[in-house]
């Protein structure tokens, strides 16, 4: 071998470690020239074959060529590692189906109180608002709640001090509002209320309400409250659903009825859902007490209103037809996923 067939290896050798694709090319190339077997020992060898005179300048273009090979591998294999990590990536697959972002919607409880809003919004109504802390003013006091009345109990109203409690209902928004404006009032308010109660199927100690209040300087009745219900029923439900008022008492309103909407499962007819009685509770309403307006500062010789309550999971679970308060809370997608 003369030195110009060893200058020419020397170039072929430098090709080849840039040339390297991946690792095991590198690896390749390196026993190719640098193994026991390899090359450049193999040239190395051969030195003393060299005539003496031209030994010196082979043995040195030798050496350099081991030199510069070492480092075209080294750079080869830093250059491989940087590109695509020391192993090469698994190849993309293009044909596979994207992964699409997972889209969110409203919580059913926040499309009802939307959809509440909507319906009372055609009839006048805005949507007022309160705080969930409320003081005993506002939650008993202002709305006819007799001293001792058992509502106000421990046992039932969750007290923060002597004076501020979690609202056990909306209506702290009917004071609110008339103590801030003078009649005509109408609003619902849609809000969270707080109850010392067990939670079940049906019952939950955190839930919602939305409370309506109509206030006028005219004659307001029983039959306007009646009308404006069954004309939410209608809207809210659906053609055909029936609209009954059954007396009761709330310390705020008088008369005080509950609401029943005709049972939506059985049309009436009496079911399971409605325990065989073909309707199903779902409001409290009545006219408001004189002696609220005294609270308020409104002269009950001079205006008449009515007000009403509804809990907004029993309306959603009447109109998704959900069997269990619970599932409202627990942030279930396979629940949740139902109200796109
Ligand atoms: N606040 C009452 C309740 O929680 C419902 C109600 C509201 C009744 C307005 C009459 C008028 O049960």
């Amino acid at each position: 071998m003369n030195i110009a067939e060893l200058s020419k290896l020397h170039e072929e050798s430098l090709a080849e470690a840039a040339a390297a694709a991946d690792a095991a090319a590198v690896e390749q190339a390196r026993v190719k020239y640098l193994g026991r077997n390899g090359l450049i020992p193999a040239v190395m060898k051969q030195l003393r074959d060299v005539p003496a005179e031209e030994r010196p300048a082979f043995g040195k273009a030798a050496n350099a060529w081991r030199q510069a090979f070492e480092e075209a591998l080294k750079a080869r294999s830093a250059a491989l590692e940087e590109t695509c990590g020391a192993e090469a990536a698994p190849a993309f697959d293009f044909t596979l189906p994207g992964r699409w972002p997972q889209g969110g919607s409203l919580h059913p409880l926040s499309k009802v109180v939307a959809e509440v809003a909507r319906i009372f919004a055609r009839i006048g109504f805005t949507v007022a608002d309160g705080p969930d802390i409320e003081n005993k003013f506002n939650n008993f006091t202002a709305l006819n709640t007799a001293p001792h009345h058992p509502s106000m109990d421990q046992s039932d109203t969750l007290w923060l001090t002597d004076d501020l409690l979690l609202r056990t209902q909306t209506s702290p928004v009917q004071i609110r509002t008339m103590m801030s404006r003078k009649p005509p009032v109408r609003i619902i308010c849609p809000g969270r209320t707080y109850r010392r109660d067990t939670m079940d199927a049906t019952h939950s100690a955190n839930f919602h309400q939305i409370e309506g209040l109509y206030v006028d300087t005219k004659p307001v009745s029983l039959a306007d409250l009646k009308a404006t219900l069954a004309y939410f029923a209608r809207e809210m439900m659906g053609e055909g659903i029936g609209v009954r008022f059954r007396p009761h008492f709330f310390p705020f309103t008088e008369p005080s009825v509950e609401v029943d909407f005709t049972c939506h499962v059985c049309g009436g007819k009496g079911c399971r859902v409605c325990k065989q009685s073909g309707w199903i509770e779902v409001a409290g309403a009545g006219m408001v007490d004189p002696r609220v307006y005294r609270f308020v500062g409104y002269d009950p010789q001079k205006v008449w209103g009515y007000a009403f309550g509804f809990g907004v999971e029993r309306i959603a679970m009447i109109k998704y037809g959900v069997p269990d308060i619970r599932h409202f809370y627990e942030n279930d997608l396979r629940f949740l996923e139902q109200f796109k």
